[in-house]
């Protein structure tokens, strides 16, 4: 698919993906649904990728669900929307490699839901969080009742969703929303300082640990240990387990290959 509004730049093994739609505050309408879909399924296939960034362009992260898009919707058109945009965030949640969201200003409705997605948020002390649906007389439609009780307690979350409050970077900190806020030019280099980091550690180490902490967080605890001690045991199977320990043996550093 040809993306006008997604765009991707490479930096080596970390992609920097941008919702560049800043005359509506990035808001996520079907096109913008069709294009991050396809630029993280390409990205899937990319065997030099190591994490993804992602960003909004302009004054916010992502302003929520397109409102002009879905003032007409009839309850038929606004499940399917729920459900489309469900899925992509299930796809950048599950993606095989880090996601990092860099919040860069507004991420409200769908905008908070599509960094919730991400598996980490570093915040710009400019970008301010929260679910404001209540303002438009509906719920939050992306997972927001879900993601958000479960990153930051129901009690938070209801007062969230209830107010429809507005909150601040340091706020969002606080309750464990955000997980770290910079100086608004410190953003992108403290995202691909991490992401960098990232990068030098075992390819499939990191992917079995989101996937693990993703399954296991969602099941009992006899369950994701069950899945935790498989994942182990794969990694045995892997060339960057020879490696790492053969180089923590040998006192150099390792150099991984994702084999
Ligand atoms: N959808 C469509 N357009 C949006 C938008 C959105 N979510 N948010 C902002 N825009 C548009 C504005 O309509 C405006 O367009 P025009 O210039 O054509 O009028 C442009 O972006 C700039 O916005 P503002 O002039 O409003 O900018 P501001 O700085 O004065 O205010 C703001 C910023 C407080 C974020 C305000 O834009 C706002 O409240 N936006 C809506 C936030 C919101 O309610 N989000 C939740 C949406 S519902 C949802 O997301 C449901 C779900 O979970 C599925």
């Amino acid at each position: 698919m040809n993306s006008t509004i997604v765009k991707l730049e490479r930096q080596g093994a970390i992609a920097i993906v941008t919702v560049d739609r800043p005359e509506a505050l990035n808001a996520l309408n079907l096109r913008v649904f069709a294009e991050l879909e396809s630029v993280f399924l390409d990205l899937a296939r990319d065997p030099s990728l190591r994490a993804v960034i992602l960003t909004g362009a302009g004054k916010a992260f992502v302003a929520g669900a397109d409102i002009k898009e879905m003032a007409d919707f009839g309850p038929i058109q606004a499940r399917a929307f729920a459900r489309r945009g469900q899925s992509v965030m299930r796809l950048i949640e599950s993606f095989s490699h880090p996601v990092i969201a860099a919040v860069n200003g507004f991420a409200l409705g769908g905008g908070c839901e599509l960094a919730m997605a991400c598996d980490f948020r570093i915040a710009s002390e400019k970008a301010k969080a929260g679910q404001p649906e209540v303002n438009l007389g509906v719920t939050p439609g992306f997972g927001g009742t879900q993601r958000l009780a479960r990153l930051v307690g129901r009690s938070q979350a209801k007062y969230l969703l209830f107010t429809g409050e507005i909150i601040s970077a340091e706020r969002a900190l606080q309750i464990g929303l955000f997980d770290e806020i910079v100086a608004p030019e410190q953003l992108l280099p403290r995202c691909l300082e991490i992401a960098q980091t990232i990068a030098t550690k075992g390819p499939v180490a990191v992917s079995y640990s989101k996937h693990a902490i993703n399954i296991g967080v969602e099941a009992t605890l006899a369950q994701g240990q069950e899945y935790e001690a498989e994942l182990f045991a794969q990694t045995f199977a892997t060339q960057d387990q020879k490696e790492g320990m053969a180089a923590f043996i040998l006192k150099r550093p390792a150099v991984f290959t994702g084999a």
